[in-house]
């Protein structure tokens, strides 16, 4: 795929068919996305591949402790929706509005909402799942700048699964517990959870996956110096 059609078409694919994806490929697609450029090279990324058991595994702790109402506390923190500053907060509420309308879950419909989201947490059903991880020494308060090469291999490794046909979303509601999963799959406790990626064939004949967010226009977004 050309690199410009891989940037374009890209988008988060909510519903995957249950084709395994091949560890050879999830391998290629880590090998390929490890070549992303970092602040004085300093690679702070790795990854942890989820499938089989330890998906299900990390599947069962979110659910469980969503259902227990556990709070969230994800490493790499966020404000909920409802606190975002005005105009981002317009856009989070718009991808809201269009995706459930896109898929027929209807404002006041607390039941099918919930049930979404805890589709969400089951990685919404992806048969794999990367999760980028960063050590505490290098990711931390004081050096926020690996949080840029973090997203650039995140991207990387998105635009690279389009090449093997696959899918992905990148989301932080599968790691809004990090306490709970590094435990319950024996994870380092100084290895924070960056982000995670659910990747697998796009089921293609879920309303989800025809879905287009929207992007702001070119000119609010650029100041031209001269
Ligand atoms: C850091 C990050 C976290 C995200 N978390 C979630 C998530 O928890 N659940 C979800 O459904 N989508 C999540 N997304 C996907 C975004 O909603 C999506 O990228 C955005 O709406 C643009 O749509 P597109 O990816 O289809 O172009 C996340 C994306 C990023 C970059």
């Amino acid at each position: 795929m050309e690199l410009i059609d891989a940037i374009r078409s890209r988008r988060s694919i909510r519903g995957f068919t249950s084709a395994p994806v091949p560890q050879q490929t999830l391998s290629r697609i880590l090998d390929i996305a490890r070549m992303a450029p970092s602040a004085t090279n300093c690679q702070p990324w790795e990854f942890i591949v989820l499938t089989g058991p330890s998906l299900e595994t990390a599947k069962r702790v979110n659910i469980e402790q969503a259902e227990q109402g556990a709070p969230i506390a994800p490493d790499f923190r966020a404000l909920p929706p409802n606190e975002f500053p005005e105009s981002y907060g317009e856009r989070q509420s718009t991808l809201a509005r269009d995706l459930f309308s896109t898929i027929g879950i209807e404002r006041n419909d607390r039941p099918k909402r919930k049930e979404w989201q805890l589709k969400g947490k089951r990685f919404f059903d992806a048969p794999a799942a990367i999760w980028i991880i960063a050590d505490e020494a290098i990711f931390n308060p004081q050096h926020h700048i690996s949080l840029v090469d973090l997203g650039i291999v995140t991207q990387s490794i998105a635009l690279t699964a389009l090449e093997f046909d696959l899918g992905t979303c990148i989301q932080q509601d599968t790691i809004f517990y990090p306490d709970a999963l590094r435990k319950a799959l024996a994870i380092t406790e100084s290895k924070r959870l960056i982000v995670s990626i659910a990747i697998g064939y796009p089921d293609w004949s879920l309303p989800a996956n025809r879905f287009r967010s929207g992007r702001e226009e070119l000119d609010s977004l650029v100041t031209w110096k001269q």
